[in-house]
């Protein structure tokens, strides 16, 4: 990742291993643990999962594939990488707006993701001080309301939360980010584990939670929960805004696109798929709503480390690396304007850094308020909050977008010499690729924007 000052992008990750774990680190987020169980109980459990799966596969990893490869070849912060990929193609500057429409997703995103994160380090607080321990779920129900309803508190944790993502941008991520991922993401997954193992143990509620997320029932899969499924894809994959991109030009030429894409999206997956083990059981066994919302992962997990012994210290931990996870996804959100910013203005990377969180910090207080002052349908736009709006705007219309012009540009635009090399696959394997990229990917984007667009 580039330094403090470096504008130059012929540098590359010191290690083979780093881009995984940066992307990993990118993709891995909020999105798997927060977001994911929620969208699923809300959207009606095997239905969204499977919609989800079948998304990853056939349109996330091939585009995902294609962002890397762009960002590599390009070797530019994604705006610019996009401007030098059209001149060597042939084509419109225009492309470069591919660049800008992931700059505002990773803004708009961040102004969301930042508040969600700023609930997570309340809790780690609140829990390795002890204010859970021995509550009733209904008392620990009534105290994320009660959070949800404090601006002030909000807006402080979402501040704090935007100040760790500022000191580690402006440090330059390769200090902050490198080590953190290698050695939190690894404890958050055993963290993840035992919770695991705890929910099939301990709820007898395992089977039902199974049932609900894998059960073969297609017919409950509505239109929206397939444009929700494919947006959430986007979103855990981090993929359409360039944050991918970005890190892709820092990848050495011998690495494996596919390997590695392949690698991080097993991951992710993974998580993903975990987390929602692990706390739907606890939603059934405690009588919560599987729809609940946004509070199912506060709600469900804390009501577990109020029980448990030693529930304080582990609770604690857990939101600490909910945290960090979030952190090093947070980054990647920054980091595609940030390095463009550097390359092409005067300003410091300080200077951009501290600039970019405000602004970023101002557009959440939106969110904040979402969920208490403005949460009443005066404020509401299109029927949906100034959150849920972010949210709906990202996750469904921009990052889709970059997505399928990425896909666009990887398989049609771009000469074929120069996307094989990139990908330097056998010619089976690259023309499977090359038809997902070209025709699936695309087509499915299309047609789920188009049956919701018509509705
Ligand atoms: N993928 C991240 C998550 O699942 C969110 C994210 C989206 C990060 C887009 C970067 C870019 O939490």
């Amino acid at each position: 990742m580039a330094d403090q000052n470096t504008t130059s992008t012929t540098q590359t990750w010191t290690h083979r291993w780093t881009f995984v774990l940066a992307a990993a680190g990118s993709a891995i987020g909020l999105g798997n643990l927060w977001k994911f169980p929620y969208m699923t109980g809300e959207n009606g459990g095997s239905a969204f999962v499977i919609a989800y799966l079948v998304c990853i596969v056939l349109v996330g990893i091939p585009i995902m594939m294609a962002e890397a490869a762009l960002g590599r070849r390009g070797r530019h912060s994604p705006i610019n990488s996009m401007r030098g990929l059209a001149k060597e193609a042939g084509v419109s500057r225009m492309w470069e707006l591919v660049g800008w429409v992931g700059a505002l997703s990773g803004f708009l995103i961040l102004s969301f993701y930042s508040v969600i994160a700023g609930w997570a380090i309340a809790y780690a607080v609140d829990m390795f001080s002890g204010v859970f321990q021995g509550m009733l779920p209904e008392q620990v129900e009534q105290s994320f309301e009660a959070l949800a309803l404090d601006p002030v508190r909000m807006s402080i944790w979402h501040g704090v939360f935007m100040a760790m993502t500022g000191f580690v941008i402006a440090r330059g991520v390769h200090n902050g980010l490198e080590s953190s991922v290698r050695i939190m993401m690894p404890a958050l997954f055993i963290l993840l584990l035992l919770l695991l193992g705890y929910s099939i143990t301990e709820t007898g509620h395992f089977m039902q939670a199974v049932e609900f997320m894998f059960a073969f029932n297609l017919d409950a899969l509505t239109e929206e929960a397939l444009l929700s499924a494919m947006g959430h894809a986007f979103f855990t994959l981090s993929l359409g805004m360039g944050a991918i991109m970005a890190y892709g030009a820092y990848m050495p030429k011998k690495a494996s696109i596919a390997r590695t894409i392949g690698i991080v999206a097993v991951l992710d997956t993974t998580i993903a798929l975990v987390a929602g083990l692990a706390i739907f059981p606890l939603v059934f066994a405690n009588g919560l709503e599987p729809g609940s919302g946004p509070g199912l992962l506060f709600v469900s997990l804390t009501s577990v480390f109020a029980v448990i012994p030693g529930g304080q210290i582990i609770g604690g931990l857990f939101f600490l690396l909910v945290v960090l996870a979030a952190l090093s996804s947070a980054i990647s959100l920054v980091e595609p304007l940030v390095a463009w910013v550097i390359e092409r203005t005067p300003l410091s990377r300080l200077a951009a850094t501290v600039v970019y969180c405000l602004m970023v910090w101002l557009l959440g207080i939106g969110t904040v308020l979402s969920f208490n002052e403005w949460s009443g349908e005066e404020y509401q736009i299109f029927g949906m909050t100034f959150f849920e709006s972010m949210d709906y705007l990202t996750a469904n219309i921009t990052m889709p977008l970059g997505g399928l012009l990425i896909a666009i540009f990887a398989g049609w635009i771009m000469k074929r010499a120069h996307i094989a090399r990139e990908m330097n696959l056998s010619s089976g394997y690259f023309n499977l690729w090359r038809a997902l990229c070209r025709v699936v990917a695309p087509a499915a984007v299309l047609i789920i924007f188009i049956t919701n667009i018509s509705d």
